[in-house]
C-alpha cells in the first residue's frame, strides 16, 4: 500500500493506474473500526484499485464539536488498510485540504437535504460534507465511491449533488456493521464510558420496536417516536430526534410511503450517537 500526504502525490499516482482499472474509493475520517473495514472489503471484492483517504474535515465540525478530540491513529489505521489490501491511502493535512483557510472556501449547498435530522442540530455539517468528499471525487476520479447504510442522510445527499453536478461515479451503499448487541459501530463510540457503552444499543432497540409496530400497521407515526424518544430519555439518553421518514426524499412517512425507514439520534453523556433502520424491504 502506497500513503501519500499532498494533493500533487496522489495524482500522480492516479495517474499511474492503469486505464482499464476499475477505481474504488472509500474516504474516511479515520479511527477505523470494523464498519468501515466492511466498506474496504466490499470494494476489494468489486474493484482492482482500492483507494481509501482519511481526513478529519474541519469544515463538517460545528464550533462547539469534537474537532480537536475527534480518534487520530493513522498508524494503527493504515495498518489495517494495508492488511485489507488497499492500494493507495490519502491521509492529508488541514493546510493541504484547505491551503486558503476554511473560512473563504467555496461550499457544495444541498439546502432539501440537509435542513433536516442531523441537518437540524448541526447546521453547515452537510455543506461541509458535500464539499470534501466533491474535492476527493475530484482529486482521486474513481469509478465509483461507497458510503455506510449508518449514515443514510450523508449517502443521500451524496447521491443527490453527484446527480445534480454530473460526477460521472457510482455510489453504493454498504449495510450497517453493527456489534453483537445491535450498536452500530461508530468511531465515537470510543468515548463513551463502561456504563453508556451498555445502553448505547437500546437506540437501535427503540428503533427495531418503531420498525415492527409500523409494520405492524400502527398508523400513528408521532405517538410511535414520541414514545420511542420518552424510553430513550427514561434510559438516560437526550434523545434528538425518532422519525418516520421515506428513504429517498428524507420527507416526513405517511402509511402510503412505499420507502419508509426509521432515522434516530441521541446523546449519552457528550457523545452523539445516530442511527437508522429500513422499515420496507
Ligand atoms: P466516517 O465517520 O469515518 O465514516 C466513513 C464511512 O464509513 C462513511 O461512509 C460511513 O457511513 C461508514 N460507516 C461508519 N460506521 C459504519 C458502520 N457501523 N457500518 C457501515 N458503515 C459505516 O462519514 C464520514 O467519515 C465523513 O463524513 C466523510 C464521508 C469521510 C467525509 O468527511
Amino acid at each position: 500500500m502506497e500513503l501519500v500526504t499532498t494533493k500533487a502525490q496522489l495524482r500522480k499516482a492516479r495517474n499511474a493506474v492503469d486505464s482499464t482499472s476499475k477505481v474504488g474509493l472509500v474516504p474516511t475520517m479515520g479511527g477505523l473500526h470494523d464498519g468501515h473495514l466492511a466498506l474496504i472489503d466490499t470494494a476489494r471484492s468489486r474493484c482492482s484499485q482500492v483507494i481509501a483517504t482519511i481526513f478529519v474535515n474541519p469544515l463538517q465540525f460545528g464550533p462547539n464539536e469534537d474537532f480537536e478530540s475527534y480518534p487520530r491513529v493513522l498508524e494503527r489505521d493504515s495498518e489495517l488498510l494495508k492488511k485489507k489490501g488497499v492500494d493507495l491511502l490519502f491521509a492529508p493535512s488541514v493546510h493541504e485540504m484547505y491551503p486558503n483557510g476554511r473560512d473563504d472556501h467555496t461550499v457544495i449547498a444541498l439546502p432539501h437535504l440537509t435542513n433536516v435530522l442531523c441537518g437540524t442540530s448541526r447546521p453547515g455539517h452537510f455543506d461541509g460534507v458535500a464539499t470534501v468528499v466533491s474535492k476527493l471525487f475530484h482529486l482521486v476520479q474513481p469509478h465509483v465511491s461507497y458510503f455506510g447504510e449508518k449514515d443514510w442522510q450523508q449517502v443521500t445527499l451524496i447521491r443527490a449533488m453527484v446527480c445534480d453536478l454530473d460526477f460521472p461515479i457510482d455510489i453504493e451503499v454498504v449495510p450497517t456493521f453493527r456489534n453483537n448487541r445491535g450498536l452500530a459501530l461508530s468511531s465515537r463510540n470510543s468515548y463513551l464510558d463502561q456504563e453508556q457503552a451498555a445502553k448505547a444499543p437500546l437506540l437501535y432497540s427503540a428503533l427495531v420496536r418503531v420498525r415492527d409496530l409500523v409494520l405492524r400497521g400502527e398508523n400513528n407515526y408521532s405517538q410511535l417516536e414520541a414514545d420511542a424518544i420518552q424510553s430513550l430519555a427514561d434510559a438516560g439518553f437526550t434523545p434528538e430526534y425518532i422519525s418516520v421518514r421515506e428513504g429517498r426524499s428524507l420527507r416526513v412517512a405517511n402509511s402510503q410511503s412505499s420507502d419508509r425507514r426509521v432515522f434516530g439520534a441521541a446523546r449519552l453523556g457528550e457523545t452523539r450517537l445516530i442511527d437508522n433502520l429500513a422499515i420496507d424491504p
